[in-house]
């Protein structure tokens, strides 16, 4: 009985928004991952298209700049055949002023079943979900807090690599105080038993980090010592403050903390796997030949973000639930 079957009643994630990772239960993550698996097969097939949402309508509010994850959920909500409407911050009336709960009240009016937000403000989406109880509130990147579906698809990435995460290790390397990604990546990954552990400069890893369970390292050489996967960062230049200087230069940046091939060949596993949420700054956290080569699965997170982002969209809007009546019925 799959997550799919309509006589399968057990479904594991009733909430009507997804906000962010440290919410879930590892019950509810790993239910996510098995569904995502399995639109994964239809994503492969010559035709992509099931009509499993049809009827739905899906706004995409972007206020802060997006390929993949924009891209992503577009094509996650077409694919089963649902209306969408994307605005995008330059194109939006936010441009004039406008609050973002303005923006989302003025949206919900028109009765959409389900609106993806990114916003640079910390807790954003979650403020819009508290005040729309009739819509929901998918968090596509709030500020430096959480980005949950990359946090998903990066879990679903790594459990196909490895095939589980119990005792598993992955490090985080990189601008860790101003990721969503990264924190995403932490409550998922520590809530299914890996181990993580992040590295990066002492001012970009912020003042008790542990405390969410993680090891922190300061090099390279130590961090990547056993892991079986690499999670590189982007640094986040349009989150730090005007005047901060939190390294040296971007080159000393990229001799301590870069990868390349050459300490893959002498610190890293024999299997270890290269990961990045995009986009990449070549050269800097990871060389050409790392982002294009053997090790990396970058491309693979891209892929299974579509699967991810349909699974988070069927449930949200209860497809479960509905399959399941309808298995009774
Ligand atoms: N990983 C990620 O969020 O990429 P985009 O900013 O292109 O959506």
């Amino acid at each position: 009985m799959g997550p799919l079957d309509p006589s399968d009643d057990s479904g594991l994630f009733r909430r009507k928004d997804l906000l962010g990772l440290r919410f879930l239960a590892a019950s509810e993550i790993t239910h996510i991952l098995d569904v995502a698996e399995q639109f994964r097969g239809l994503n492969l097939r010559s035709i992509k298209k099931v009509p499993t949402l049809r009827g739905k309508s899906v706004v995409h509010l972007f206020l802060e700049p997006s390929t993949r994850t924009r891209t992503s959920f577009d094509i996650a909500a077409k694919r089963m055949s649902a209306d969408t409407f994307s605005i995008s911050g330059g194109a939006s009336s936010a441009t004039k002023g406008e609050t973002l709960m303005d923006t989302a009240r003025n949206l919900a009016a028109m009765h959409p079943d389900i609106i993806v937000i990114r916003h640079s403000r910390a807790g954003g989406a979650a403020a819009v979900a508290k005040a729309l109880p009739d819509t929901s509130i998918i968090n596509a990147g709030d500020g430096a807090c959480e980005h949950p579906t990359q946090g998903l698809l990066d879990l679903l990435t790594i459990r196909r690599a490895l095939g589980g995460f119990r005792g598993r290790v992955v490090t985080i390397i990189g601008d860790i105080t101003h990721s969503r990604v990264a924190r995403s990546n932490i409550h998922g990954l520590v809530k299914v038993g890996a181990i993580v552990r992040v590295c990066g400069p002492p001012t970009l890893i912020p003042a008790g980090i542990e405390e969410l369970g993680v090891q922190v390292h300061h090099t390279l050489q130590t961090a990547m010592h056993g892991a079986d996967v690499l999670m590189a960062l982007r640094i986040q230049k349009e989150r730090i403050p005007r005047g901060g200087h939190f390294f040296p230069t971007t080159r000393e940046y990229s001799r301590l903390y870069g990868i390349n091939r050459d300490k893959l060949r002498r610190w890293g596993n024999k299997d270890v796997v290269v990961m990045h949420p995009g986009p990449i700054n070549r050269g800097i956290e990871l060389e050409p030949e790392v982002a294009d080569g053997e090790w990396s699965v970058i491309l693979n997170q891209v892929e299974n973000g579509v699967a991810v982002r349909m699974a988070c969209l069927y449930l949200a809007l209860g497809g479960e639930r509905a399959a399941a009546q309808e298995g009774r019925g």
